[in-house]
């Protein structure tokens, strides 16, 4: 795709788009997701305590630039943790993500994590080529789970989850957004800025992300959102363009505890849930 493609993408899929989501992604104020992940590793820890021969493996979908993983490392650090007997995998269908993962990990997380590149859809697959193939923990971060959008692929997602987590003791925690709710929606505001905003570069100097034409509507529980995204160069107060995206996605929207119905069937049971800021986590384990 050409700097200047009128092609419609997501936002995920260039190294300014990845900067960009790094930027808004954290204003939205609603990302407090960090320490209970936390405390969901040093738990099972406790009720598996690995070894070097059978380490715990955290698996991280929808990983992006690694917020979680690197969230887990900053609390690891902070109590003097350092991932021995701990492997890690972040998993994401976005390269350029996955890319800025790789660039900003250090330690703890250096030389216990591996970024892949792959979907949430083909988990065993991707546990196969690892060298620990058994998930004690499973992280869907922040919503992603919406990003399931065609029919049936959150039943595939969770018979994929059966597949790979470790029996009576592994755990997966799926995250769905109040605000991808149908019956709560409203409690959360969505970015979603009128007008055109303009947002400087974090990484880039003289780069500026101007945003504008936001659009979207809600068909068959499938929320449509397209806006356009230009990168400018400024310099002496002159603008060059450098890349103009046409930003469109399909979130999935959910009916409460939808997830959990339909998870009946699929390989995994429900085993609870807990409530964050603007957010459910489910939390489910391999059925009997
Ligand atoms: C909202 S971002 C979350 C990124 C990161 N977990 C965070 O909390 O900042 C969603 C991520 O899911 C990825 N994604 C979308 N569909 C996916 C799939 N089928 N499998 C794996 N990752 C997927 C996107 O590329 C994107 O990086």
């Amino acid at each position: 795709m050409g700097e200047f493609s009128t092609e419609e993408r997501d936002i995920y899929s260039s190294k300014y788009l990845v900067d960009y989501y790094d930027i808004v992604a954290p204003s939205s104020k609603s990302v407090d997701d960090e320490s209970f992940y936390w405390g969901c590793y040093q738990e099972l820890m406790t009720l598996r305590p690995p070894t070097s021969e059978d380490p715990f493996v955290v698996l991280d979908l929808g990983t992006g630039t690694g917020r979680v993983l690197h969230g887990l490392a900053a609390s690891a650090k902070v109590v003097g943790v350092d991932f021995t007997d701990t492997v890690l995998t972040g998993v994401d269908t976005a390269k350029d993500m996955l890319r800025k993962a790789e660039e900003v990990t250090k330690e703890p997380l250096k030389g216990h994590v591996t970024w892949v590149h792959g979907s949430a859809l083909d988990l065993e697959s991707i546990m196969r080529e690892q060298e620990n193939h058994k998930v004690d923990l499973l992280i869907f971060s922040i919503g992603s789970i919406s990003h399931l959008s065609e029919d049936d692929q959150p039943q595939v997602f969770l018979n994929q989850i059966s597949k790979v987590l470790r029996r009576d003791t592994g755990r997966a925690y799926i995250s769905i957004y109040d605000g991808s709710v149908i019956q709560k929606r409203g409690s959360i505001t969505f970015h979603q800025p009128e007008g055109v905003t303009e947002v400087p570069s974090m990484v880039y100097p003289g780069i500026i992300y101007r945003e504008y034409n936001h659009r979207g509507e809600l068909r068959d529980k499938i929320k449509y959102i397209k806006f356009d995204l230009d990168v400018v160069e400024r310099t002496d107060g002159e603008d060059r363009e450098v890349e103009k995206n046409r930003i469109s996605m399909k979130m999935r929207q959910w009916d409460e505890d939808e997830i959990v119905s339909i998870s009946n069937g699929s390989g995994v049971k429900f085993s609870g849930s807990s409530r964050g800021k603007h957010e459910t986590f489910y939390a489910f384990q391999v059925a009997a």
